[in-house]
């Protein structure tokens, strides 16, 4: 290994159906390339993941090839790397691992694994490095809905999470049994709109036992059945006011939650995260709650809240400075959960 200072770095994310690459120099993020596969699983109404892992490898060359011409730089000039070790199917995320592994073999380099929820956390301090700890976190992704609670940098407690369906994945099933598409969830956000949230009435889930775990497999049944009783379709006049209705439930589930957490954690910020905070709905309200609690609200810009690598790479930063002797580490493996 070189004795020059590591300074530039390029990270690899394939955990799920984005293949992205990004360059960093430090936290500084030179480019963030995201390809998309939403147009291969759209068909299906979801991610198949054998197609998924296949589409990752088909991509992956491009992807980082254009990440580093976007820099203006080459692999020579890679002085650490970065990937997603987890969790995601483990299929995709062999696809990465094993790429970079071959470039960190090659190159002589080290590896820095990174996990991929942690990663959605650390997209709010791409944009805002000085947030202030202690951190409630909210991730609300299409795999996962946790709420983690940050004392102080890389130190990551878990709350609550969700005991069935993820937030994202309740929208993408809803979507696909009014065969909207996927993924479902800005769809579901597009006909919400215009839609008259207190038409329908959905009652808020909860959970049996204290704590801060979620639940959205009730709330999917109850949203199947209304469609079912109403038949509502693409085409039908009450759709948007059902789906704004549905929305709005999802919404105040995950908010509820963060309202608890605050009155027992002390917190100086708030954080949303994760591919659902693009959601419109769900940004005005999340801002709406840390008003009121007079703590500062942090939502990453919605490129940053889908899976990017921008986000993996600035955490393997933060987690090179933080313990610099990264191994180069070949026996870095994934793991789906
Ligand atoms: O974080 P992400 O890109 O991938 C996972 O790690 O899962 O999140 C994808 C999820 C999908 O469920 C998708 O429907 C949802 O994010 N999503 C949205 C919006 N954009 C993406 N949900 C609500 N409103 C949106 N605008
Ligand atoms: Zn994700």
């Amino acid at each position: 290994m070189g004795k020059k200072k590591p300074r530039l770095l390029l990270a690899v994310e394939t955990s799920c159906d984005e293949t992205s690459a990004a360059v960093l120099e430090g936290n500084k993020i030179l480019s963030n390339i995201i390809l998309s596969q939403d147009e291969i699983h759209s068909p299906y109404g979801g991610v198949v993941p054998e197609l998924a892992s296949r589409q990752h490898i088909k991509s992956i060359d491009y992807v980082v090839g254009e990440s580093l011409l976007q820099a203006g730089l080459g692999l020579e000039d890679i002085d650490l790397y970065a990937v997603t070790q987890g969790p995601g199917l483990i299929g995709s995320l062999l696809v990465g691992l094993t790429f970079v592994k071959g470039l960190a073999y090659y190159f002589q380099k080290p590896i820095v694994g990174v996990d991929h929820l942690q990663a959605h956390i650390e997209a709010a301090f791409v944009e805002n490095p000085g947030i202030e700890y202690p951190v409630l976190a909210l991730l609300v992704s299409g795999g996962h809905t946790s709420l983690y609670f940050l004392e102080k940098p890389l130190s990551y407690r878990l709350l609550g999470k969700t005991r069935d369906d993820a937030a994202g994945e309740c929208l993408d099933k809803v979507a696909k049994f009014l065969e909207l598409g996927y993924p479902g969830g800005p769809v579901i956000e597009k006909y919400a709109q215009n839609g008259d949230s207190s038409r329908f009435h959905f009652s808020l889930p909860r959970m049996k036992t204290p704590g801060y775990d979620f639940s959205f497999s009730g709330l999917k049944t109850a949203a199947l059945r209304i469609i079912r009783e109403n038949n509502l379709d693409k085409n039908h006049p009450l759709l948007s006011d059902f789906l704004a209705s549905f929305e709005e439930t999802v919404v105040r589930a995950l908010l509820e939650n963060l309202a608890r957490a605050l009155d027992e954690f002390q917190s100086s910020s708030l954080i949303l995260c994760g591919g659902v905070a693009r959601n419109k709905r769900l940004r005005t309200r999340f801002s709406e709650l840390a008003q009121q609690h007079h703590l500062p609200a942090y939502i990453p810009s919605p490129r940053l809240c889908t899976d990017n690598a921008g986000m993996v790479g600035a955490l393997a930063w933060k987690k090179y400075q933080a313990t610099p002797k990264v191994c180069f580490d070949l026996e870095l493996d994934a793991y789906p959960r």
